[in-house]
Parts: C-alpha cells; structure tokens; sequence
C-alpha cells in the first residue's frame, strides 16, 4: 500500500479549523513529545502536530518506552486548553482514537482505564499526556498517540500477547493518512464541543472495559488491588477494596484480573 506521510498530505483539504492546520513531519526523530515540546515553548500556534514515520526514543507513560517502528502512527497535538479542561482531555483522545479508527476501519474497540485503546483485549494506542501548568494557567498541553496501524506482531514475541495492530486484526494493511485525518478532525470536534459542556464522560465511561473487574493498580511505589466500581467524572478511577473501603485512583496503571462473576 503507498502510504507515505508528509505535511501536505495530511493538511490538505483538511476539514479542521485549527487541530491539524500545522503539520511537522519527520521521516524519523527521537519523539514527538521532546519534538512537540520545544516547539510549544517557543510559541508553536494551537493545534500543530508533529508526526514522524519512526521514533527512536517513544516515550510511554510511567518513563516507559514506547516502540514505534515505520508503519505505526507517532503524533503529538499542541494544545492550550483551560486548566479546568485538563481533565477532559483524557476521555477526549481515547474516544477521538476509537472514533476515528472505528470509522476508517470498522473494527470495535474499548478503552482500559484511563485511555489505552484495546481491540480484543489487546493494546493497538497508547496515549501520553503532558502539561505544563503554571499557577492557574496551563502554558501548554501536548497529547502524545501511539497506534499499532501497519505491524506484525509476531515479529515482537515479548509483545504479541498483550499487543495488537490495525493489520494484524483485519489480514491487510491499513491507511495511516486516512486514520491521521480523521483522528484530527475527531479531535478538533470533540475540543471545540468542551466550553458548551457536552459531556464525553458518558460515551467514554460506557467504553471501559476495567468497569467490574478486578484489577490492580500500580502508580509508582504504590499499588492496589480492588474491583474497579466505577469512574468518576473527573476520570479517576473508584477502586472498591477487600475491606469494602472506596479508593479514588487518580492516575496509575491497571493490570485486568480474573473477570468479577
Ligand atoms: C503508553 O504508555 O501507553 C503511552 C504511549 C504513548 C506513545 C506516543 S507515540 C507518539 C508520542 N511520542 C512519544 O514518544 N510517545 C507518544
């Protein structure tokens, strides 16, 4: 399949008024978050997307590598939201990631809590969110995504059963330009939506896939184990322990456990 990224193929004629109006591609750089980040400090305009065909440093969440060969979709989206949206902005990418591929491909996915993307139980994006925030202001905000689009798993045994790609779940190669496009238009529509209070915490909540299950949660040194209850509606998770006490879980990492009966 041609499928070959560069700025104007993504910017053109494309339907969005500022998420996507400004692309930097790179055939390769260390990651777009560092890439993203410097151009946010020195006055990038809202909206710019730094996108690269490989990245040899990709960053995951918890100072995790993120593998991101030729084939993959590496981009970050430059924002300026108000601090009070801030929270939003997680339920905001993972549904902007579902829609759009949803739509390119017509493959059904869910969402671990807070935002990997899952087909099948298996991770295809991953989401890394980074702010900068001074006082009461946030200076910048950079939403890092990470899809598995044209990779064959079976090249990465250590991977393969936690993992999946666009590819690997139809038996054919999938558009990157056409899953980029969409995912900015998707972006932009549900960013634009945030002042008038539509809410995104229903649409997102009902794609969970932790929601009763019994996880455990890992955030650093700490760790809990617990049946996941529900979310609240600032995205944190209310983790239900074997004492019977609620934990609210604000960010960490879940690993799923046997299904609850
Ligand atoms: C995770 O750990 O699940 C988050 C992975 C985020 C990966 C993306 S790829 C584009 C952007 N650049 C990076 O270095 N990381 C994010």
């Amino acid at each position: 399949m041609e499928d070959s990224l560069s700025s104007a193929a993504i910017t053109d004629n494309l339907k969005t008024k500022i998420i996507g109006q400004r692309v930097i591609y790179y055939p390769r750089l260390t990651s777009t978050m560092e890439v993203a980040k410097r151009a946010a400090k020195r006055g990038a305009v809202e909206g710019t997307v730094i996108v690269a065909d490989e990245q040899t440093a990709g960053k995951g969440r918890i100072k995790r590598i993120w593998l991101s060969p030729k084939g993959n979709i590496a981009l970050s989206i430059i924002l300026h939201p108000g601090i009070v949206y801030l929270p939003a902005l997680i339920m905001l990418a993972s549904l902007a990631v579902v829609y759009s591929i949803e739509t390119v491909t017509g493959l059904k996915l869910q969402i671990k809590w807070p935002n990997d993307v899952l087909i099948n139980g298996k991770k295809v994006c991953g989401i890394l969110i980074e702010s900068d925030v001074r006082g009461n202001r946030v200076d910048y905000t950079i939403i890092g995504i990470g899809i598995n689009v044209n990779l064959r798993l079976a090249d990465f045994p250590e991977l393969s059963p936690i993992a999946t790609s666009l590819s690997d779940e139809l038996g054919r190669e999938v558009s990157r330009l056409d899953i980029i496009r969409r995912l900015l238009v998707e972006v932009e529509r549900l960013y634009l939506a945030l002042p008038s209070g539509e809410s995104l915490y229903e649409p997102w909540r009902d794609r969970l896939v932790t929601l009763g299950r019994r996880v455990q949660v890992g955030w650093g040194k700490t760790g809990y184990e617990g049946i996941a209850e529900s979310v609240a509606t600032d995205g944190s998770l209310l983790l239900r322990r074997q004492d019977g006490s609620l934990t609210t879980v604000v960010a960490g990492d879940v690993t799923l456990r046997d299904r609850e009966r």
